[in-house]
C-alpha cells in the first residue's frame, strides 16, 4: 500500500521528534511492504519567519494532497509578541478548520511500566487509567462570531461567542458513540447546561443521538464536576465527549494525570479526507535542539495514523509493542526518568524503537 504522508515538523522540539517518528514509520513500512511517499511543509513560527504567515497556502495544499498529516508542535517565545492574528497557534487552528477536522481523539492511558510517574495516589489508579477524551475541534468558542475587542462605555470590552449548531453536536456525538462501542461502551458527555444555553442544546442533541446507540450507556456531567472527578476517580470514565474549550482543558488534565504528557498521541479527523496526527504536548522551547525530548508521543501518533487513516492494525500494534518493549528494557527520556533506568536522548529512543520493530 502507498502511504502518502505530509510531515509538518513546526517549532521547538518539533523537528527532532518528527525525525524519529519518520524513521519509525520507514521501518514499519519496510517491514510490512508498504511504500512511503513523504512530503513536508511549514507551519507555525517557522512559517511566519519564512512566509510571513503561520499557515501558507502551500502547506494547506500539501496537507490536502496527502493521505495523512503528521504534526510536531508549534509556537515559542520568539513569536510571543507578534500580532495575535498571525501567532503560530493560529496556524494550528486554521489547518484544523481548512481540513474539516472536527473530531479530536485524545486517549489518556497509563502505561503499566510508568506507574510511578502517575501523579495520583496509587489506590486511585488501582484499576488503571484509560480515558478517551473526544473533543469537538472546529466549533464552539474557538471559532464563534461575533468576537473581538472594542471600545464601549469609555473602556475596552473583549468578547467571544460559544456557538454550536445541531449538526456539529450530532456528528461529534456519533464519533463518540462509535468509539465507546469499540471500548467499554460508556460515554460521558460534559457540558455546562446548568448555566449555558449552548450547553442545553448540546445535551439535547446528544440525548437524541443516543437513540441510535442503545448499547452504549450515556451519562452527563457538568464540566467543573468532570474536572474534579478526573482526579478523584478517573477509572469511572471510558469515553468523554465535549466541546472545544472544555475539551482543551480536560484533555490536558486527563493527559497529565497519567504523569507523562510526553507519551500521549492524538488524532484529528474529519468526515473524509486526510486525518492529522500529533503529540498532545507542545513545542517545549526550553529543551529544543538538545536531544532531550521524548519522541514516543509522536511515534505513538504514527500508530494512531496507521490505525485510523489506513486501517493497518497489525502495523499500529507493531509500533505500540515496540514502544512497550523499549520501556520494559528500562530506557527512559528525561520526562519519564526513573531510578534504576537508563536515561537516554530523543535520537536513541527513536533508534531503539526502530530496532524493536
Ligand atoms: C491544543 C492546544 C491548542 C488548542 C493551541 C495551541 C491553539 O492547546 O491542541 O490543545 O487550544 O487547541
Ligand atoms: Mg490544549
Amino acid at each position: 500500500m502507498e502511504l502518502k504522508i505530509c510531515f509538518l515538523p513546526g517549532d521547538g522540539i518539533g523537528p527532532e521528534i518528527m525525525e524519529q517518528a519518520g524513521t519509525v514509520l520507514e521501518a514499519v513500512a519496510e517491514k510490512f511492504g508498504h511504500t512511503l511517499t513523504a512530503s513536508s511543509a511549514r507551519i507555525g513560527g517557522v512559517a511566519i519567519d519564512a512566509d510571513g504567515v503561520p499557515l501558507p497556502q502551500e502547506t494547506i495544499d500539501a496537507c490536502k494532497a496527502a493521505d495523512a498529516v503528521l504534526l510536531g508542535a508549534v509556537g515559542g517565545p520568539k513569536w510571543d509578541e507578534i500580532d495575535p492574528a498571525i501567532r503560530p497557534e493560529r496556524g494550528l487552528l486554521a489547518i484544523r478548520k481548512e481540513m474539516g477536522l472536527f473530531a479530536n481523539l485524545r486517549p489518556a492511558q497509563l502505561f503499566p511500566q510508568l506507574k510511578h510517574a502517575c501523579f495520583l495516589r496509587p489506590d486511585l489508579v488501582e484499576n488503571g487509567l484509560d480515558v478517551m477524551v473526544i473533543r469537538e475541534l472546529t466549533g464552539g468558542i474557538y471559532f464563534g462570531e461575533p468576537k473581538g475587542i472594542e471600545e464601549k462605555d469609555g473602556e475596552k470590552m473583549g468578547y467571544n461567542t460559544m456557538v454550536y449548531y445541531e449538526h456539529e453536536v450530532e456528528r461529534i456525538a456519533r464519533v463518540a458513540f462509535e468509539a465507546a462501542r469499540k471500548r467499554d461502551k460508556r460515554l460521558c458527555s460534559v457540558d455546562k447546561a446548568n448555566v449555558l444555553d449552548v450547553s442545553r442544546l448540546w445535551r439535547e442533541v446528544v440525548i437524541r443521538t443516543h437513540a441510535d446507540y442503545p448499547d452504549v450507556e450515556l451519562t452527563h456531567m457538568y464540566v467543573d464536576n468532570a474536572a474534579m472527578q478526573l482526579v478523584r476517580n478517573p477509572s469511572q470514565f471510558d469515553v468523554i465527549v465535549t466541546g472545544n474549550l472544555f475539551g482543551d482543558i480536560l484533555s490536558d488534565e486527563a493527559g497529565c494525570i497519567t504523569g507523562s504528557i510526553g507519551m500521549l498521541p492524538s488524532a484529528s479527523l474529519g468526515t473524509d479526507g486526510p486525518g492529522l496526527y500529533e503529540p498532545i504536548h507542545g513545542s517545549a522551547p526550553d529543551i529544543a535542539g538538545q536531544d532531550k525530548a521524548n519522541p514516543l508521543a509522536t511515534i505513538l501518533s504514527v500508530a494512531m495514523m496507521l490505525r485510523h487513516s489506513f486501517n493497518l492494525t497489525a502495523e499500529a500494534e507493531a509500533i505500540e509493542a515496540a514502544v512497550s518493549k523499549v520501556l520494559d528494557q528500562g530506557y527512559r527520556t528525561g520526562d519519564i526518568r526513573e531510578e534504576g533506568c537508563e536515561l537516554i536522548g530523543c535520537q536513541k529512543m527513536g533508534q531503539l524503537v526502530v530496532e524493536a520493530i
